[in-house]
């Protein structure tokens, strides 16, 4: 306050008096014959219109006039939020030139022409706090005074983000993905491109208004998280009058523990161990009761027989495991030396270590031959055959028997 100049002190209580009177009737018109004593003076009040400006950017606050009368000084004076209203900031005269006052903001550029009785200033780096009503006041002779206003808005853009949780799955709702676009103005829309989660999820949307006059808005998905939601692709679209409309993209993430214990024959000798799980799961041979062979190699997921001999024959157990939890599968394996056929009995029977432990000992004194026609309820059924060499189409495989494609 006490940079307040005797200058700009003094002239005020006369603008804001000639302001009053644009909207005074006849006391207005006595009140302006005693101050303005020179002569009669008509004060014109004229709308320059609305100036938008993104923060950070620049405004141009018009002000012209195009009267004939001789121009003596431009004064500026603004009413912003949070300060004393008709602040006299800068006054430009013939002689003298400019004449910042007040806090001296030499963020406004005078880039008009005093001859041409263009007073347009030019306002950089604008803040929120520079949103309010800028008056131009042209003082003439004999005419008076005229004032322009110009309101200045300030634009925001969002600060935008798109985050996707990780919940484990479950039946609670959690949030999945949350989209922001944080303190903009005016507020942004916040929508959802959701693709095959559609009727799976729901949104909570949430509005918060800032005091600096921004809005952040904010949409979660929300749902049950499943398994069939992992990995799907949720979009978010921003639209806002400030910046053009913004697409952003997350990956549906839900932990999960592992699925059925999937093992594909690549080989004659190999077999690969697959499992579906999120984080991926850890794949765990093991032959079942005792160690692996020394000769039979584990290679990441894959194990590889160094030949078909009988004795690495027996029941191989594949673990997948992820910290939501575990699953197995058995596999029995069977060379045969004779003709060379190989044969591969899969299995992944939840209840079926028990079993297996039989069908061990049916399978090393020869009686498995007879083991799954008796678990499927069949009859007649060579459970050691070779399957790559018959599997009809449409043939029953033996109960719970997981993907099995063989190479040839
Ligand atoms: C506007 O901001 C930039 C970067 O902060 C600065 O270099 C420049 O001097 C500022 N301009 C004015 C007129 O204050
Ligand atoms: C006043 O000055 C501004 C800025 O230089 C310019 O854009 C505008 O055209 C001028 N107005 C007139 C009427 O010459
Ligand atoms: C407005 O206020 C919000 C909340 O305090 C803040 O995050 C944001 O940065 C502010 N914006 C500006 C332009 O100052
Ligand atoms: C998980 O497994 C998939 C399929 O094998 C693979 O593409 C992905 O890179 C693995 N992820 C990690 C983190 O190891």
């Amino acid at each position: 306050m006490e940079r307040f100049g005797v200058t700009a002190s003094s002239r005020r209580p006369k603008e804001r008096k000639t302001r009053a009177c644009s909207s005074a009737g006849p006391f207005c018109v006595i009140l302006k014959m005693f101050l303005l004593t020179a002569s009669y003076l008509e004060t014109k009040h004229v709308e320059a219109g609305d100036v938008v400006a993104m923060l950070g950017s620049f405004a141009i606050l018009p002000c012209q006039t195009s009267t004939s009368d001789r121009l003596s000084q431009i004064t500026w004076q603004k009413t912003i939020k949070g300060k004393a209203p008709d602040d006299v900031f800068l006054t430009i005269q013939p002689v003298i030139g400019l004449k910042y006052s007040n806090g001296k903001d030499f963020r406004f550029e005078f880039i008009g022409n005093f001859n041409n009785k263009n007073g347009t200033l030019k306002l950089s780096n604008v803040t929120l706090k520079d949103e309010g009503s800028y008056t131009c006041i042209f003082s003439l002779f004999p005419s008076g005074t005229q004032n322009k206003v110009s309101k200045l808005g300030i634009l925001v853009p969002p600060n935008t983000n798109l985050m996707s949780y990780t919940p484990i799955e479950g039946n609670e709702e959690v949030p999945l993905a949350t989209c922001t676009a944080a303190a903009s103005k005016p507020k942004a829309e916040v929508k959802w491109i959701i693709g095959s989660l559609e009727g799976k999820v729901r949104e909570e949307f949430n509005e918060t208004q800032h005091a600096n006059g921004t809005t952040t808005t904010r949409s979660t998905l929300v749902g049950k998280p499943g398994r069939e939601m992992n990995g799907q692709l949720v979009k978010c679209v921003i639209s806002s009058e400030t910046v053009k409309e913004e697409i952003l993209e997350t990956i549906i993430q839900v932990l999960y523990s592992p699925e059925k214990v999937h093992i594909i024959e690549r080989s004659k000798l190999s077999l690969e161990c697959m499992s579906e799980a999120n984080p991926n799961a850890t794949l765990i041979w093991s032959r079942s009761g005792q160690p692996l062979p020394p000769s039979v190699q584990v290679v990441g997921a894959t194990l590889q027989f160094p030949s078909q001999s009988n004795d690495l024959s027996g029941l191989y157990q594949c673990e997948a495991k992820n910290p939501y939890g575990s699953k197995h599968t058995y596999l029995l394996v069977h060379f045969s030396t004779g003709n060379c056929t190989v044969a591969w009995v899969l299995t992944g029977l939840l209840t079926f270590p028990i079993i297996v432990l039989g069908g061990v000992y049916f399978y090393k004194s020869r009686k498995l031959q007879s083991f799954w026609p008796r678990l499927q309820g069949e009859t007649q059924r060579d459970a050691t055959r070779d399957y790559s060499a018959a599997q009809p189409e449409g043939e029953e495989r033996p109960p719970e028997t997981v993907e099995l494609r063989f190479s040839d």
